[in-house]
């Protein structure tokens, strides 16, 4: 495994990962798990974020304390299925600023093709967490990566719920600079470029478009 790579190792994360799989759970409960799976992978992408110190006051005596800047962190969902990510980091850091990347695969040749960007102000000082479920041929996560360093993101990470080998390998082959998170990794890509076993479409899983 590369060393910009984490992939939680995590029995709770494994348990709702093989729900999340399961092609009979529901969209409510797939939209539930895509936000508890988010929130554990906060946990572990945060281990690292620089905090500040400051000064509190306790009932019983003044302390300093760790903190993490205001306005220093910004998550940025890849649409569609990105979206069902931010309320599971909300949960943790509710001040977590959003932008939106919207891109999808050309059907034809598994291709990004981008429409929509719009991002905090600011993106040049915040540490930017790119949030999409799904890593498949890496694809979407490199053109939405660069496309934040177009913007003059310097410190990226990017968080994803199940990851194929190629995609893992292609994002960190182009930005060998950014940690890429994931919950699980997965065996490999259909001749679809589908993840294998994976979960099926994520966003027309958490949409219900299916
Ligand atoms: C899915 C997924 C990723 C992308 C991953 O989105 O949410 O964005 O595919 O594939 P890649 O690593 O090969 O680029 P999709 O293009 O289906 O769009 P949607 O979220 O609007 O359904
Ligand atoms: N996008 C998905 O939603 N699922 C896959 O397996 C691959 C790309």
């Amino acid at each position: 495994m590369q060393k910009n790579v984490t992939v939680i190792n995590h029995p709770l994360i494994s348990h709702k990962v093989a729900l999340l799989r399961d092609k009979n759970t529901n969209t409510k409960q797939f939209r539930e798990l895509v936000e508890e799976i988010s929130t554990l992978l906060t946990y572990e992408a945060f281990k690292d974020i620089p905090t500040i110190t400051v000064e509190v006051e306790t009932p019983l005596e003044r302390t300093q304390q760790q903190m993490i800047a205001e306005n220093s962190v910004a998550v940025i969902p890849i649409l569609r299925a990105g979206l069902g990510m931010v309320n599971g980091v909300h949960t943790l850091f509710p001040t977590a600023k959003v932008g939106h990347i919207g891109m999808y695969r050309d059907e034809e040749t598994c291709r990004p093709q981008e429409y929509y960007c719009k991002l905090p102000q600011g993106i040049e000082n915040k540490i930017c967490i790119v949030l999409d479920p799904m890593l498949a041929t890496g694809g979407s996560a490199i053109a939405a990566v660069d496309l934040l360093k177009q913007k003059g993101a310097k410190n990226i990470k990017c968080m994803h719920l199940i990851a194929a080998p190629e995609g893992i390998k292609a994002l960190h082959g182009a930005h060998p600079d950014i940690q890429i998170y994931c919950a699980v990794q997965d065996r490999q890509l259909n001749e679809h470029n589908y993840i294998l076993p994976g979960l099926g479409d994520a966003g027309d899983r958490l949409f219900g478009t299916k």
